[in-house]
């Protein structure tokens, strides 16, 4: 079987928690060559995952190996050059969310990738978490979703800042929530907010209501000051409400009845294991695919450009400035 061949820049610890392991099991996917400016961690992923051909200049890597694609996995704020000299290289690139720290980076990268003919990829693992998925299908069988509510609260009190303030909270971090109200109900048509700086100099809570072009409604929660981490998920269309809460459950409730059906994530998933039935696994696979299939990725560039453009409606129509 002919392997996709892949090198991956940075041995970071969210890398070694979900990326290496889940191309690492699969079959089809050599991980070519690897590189981290951080000897000890590029020894330490190398000897984990049994990878030989090891770098400390990317560029070398790129010169060395005959590449299908490159993971570049590292801070948002030292990603651009990087992609940038793959796509130019003609190399298919897979990033992690954020894509990029302004709309104005991810656009021109979009274009770099469509110019050299380069699939790319985001990691928005919440659209590949298993749950997710099935929730999606179940409720799709009623119509059309018509309601969604997606919240996230963080407690990060009292250093609200993402790389000492490289990036703000809701492009590196919220941007999940904004991202799957994207791609479970496509365009929004308005949008009001409320951003807030709670305790602190910098926005920290994010709360808007949308209409998409479908004419369904939005509504999204987050704060980065409350109790704990609570990440959930409402999705309604006619007669039909799922609560989610991708960690563990989906709660489903039908024609006005008091019992839900019970969903387990794990179960849906066929795996405890974190990158499996938390999406990495999966979107991983998906990229793996789009290569081999010769088909663009759904949350491609182009497609990071819509959820970042959201993101700037969201600061741009705050009604409590
Ligand atoms: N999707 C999610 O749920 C999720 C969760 C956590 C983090 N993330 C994202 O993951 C990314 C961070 O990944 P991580 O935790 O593995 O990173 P990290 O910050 O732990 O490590 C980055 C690595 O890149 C290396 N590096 C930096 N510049 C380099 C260069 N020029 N050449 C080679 N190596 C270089 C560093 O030495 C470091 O080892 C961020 O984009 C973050 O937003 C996503």
């Amino acid at each position: 079987m002919e392997k996709i061949k892949i090198g991956f820049i940075g041995c970071g610890s969210f890398a070694n928690t979900v990326h290496y392991p889940s191309l690492y099991e699969m079959e089809d996917v050599e991980i070519a060559g690897i590189c981290d400016l951080d000897e000890k961690r590029l020894k330490e992923t190398g000897e984990k995952f049994k990878i030989e051909n090891r770098y400390t200049d990317y560029k070398k890597m790129f010169e060395k190996l005959d590449l299908d694609a490159v993971y570049i996995i590292m801070p948002p704020h030292h990603l651009y050059d990087i992609v940038v000299d793959a796509l130019k290289r003609n190399l298919n690139v897979f990033i992690e969310k954020p894509p990029g720290i302004t709309l104005y980076q991810i656009k021109n990268l979009a274009n770099l990738a469509v110019k050299n003919g380069c699939k790319s990829m985001v990691g928005f693992n919440r659209r590949f978490i298993p749950l997710i998925k099935k929730v999606r299908e179940i409720v799709e069988k009623n119509g059309p979703i018509i309601q969604i509510v997606s919240t996230f609260y963080k407690n990060m009190f009292p250093n609200f800042l993402y790389y000492n303030g490289a990036v703000d909270i809701l492009t590196c971090d919220a941007i999940h929530s904004v991202d799957i109200m994207r791609w479970f109900c496509g365009e929004v048509k308005n949008v009001r907010s409320i951003v807030k700086s709670y305790f602190s100099n910098t926005p920290n809570a994010f709360n808007a209501i949308m209409e998409f072009e479908s004419g369904a409604t939005g509504i999204l929660l987050t704060n980065w000051t409350v109790g704990k981490r609570i990440h959930t998920f409402e999705i309604h269309s006619k007669c039909i409400s799922a609560f989610v809460n991708p960690n563990e459950k989906a709660l489903i409730f039908r024609d006005n009845k008091e019992e839900a059906e019970i969903l387990s994530t794990q179960e849906i998933a066929q795996s405890n294991e974190f990158h499996k039935f938390y999406g990495y696994f999966f979107e991983n696979r998906h990229f793996i695919d789009c290569l081999k299939e010769n088909k663009e990725p759904e949350c491609n560039f182009s497609d990071a450009v819509k959820t970042m453009e959201l993101i700037e409606k969201i600061y741009k129509n705050n009604i409590s400035i």
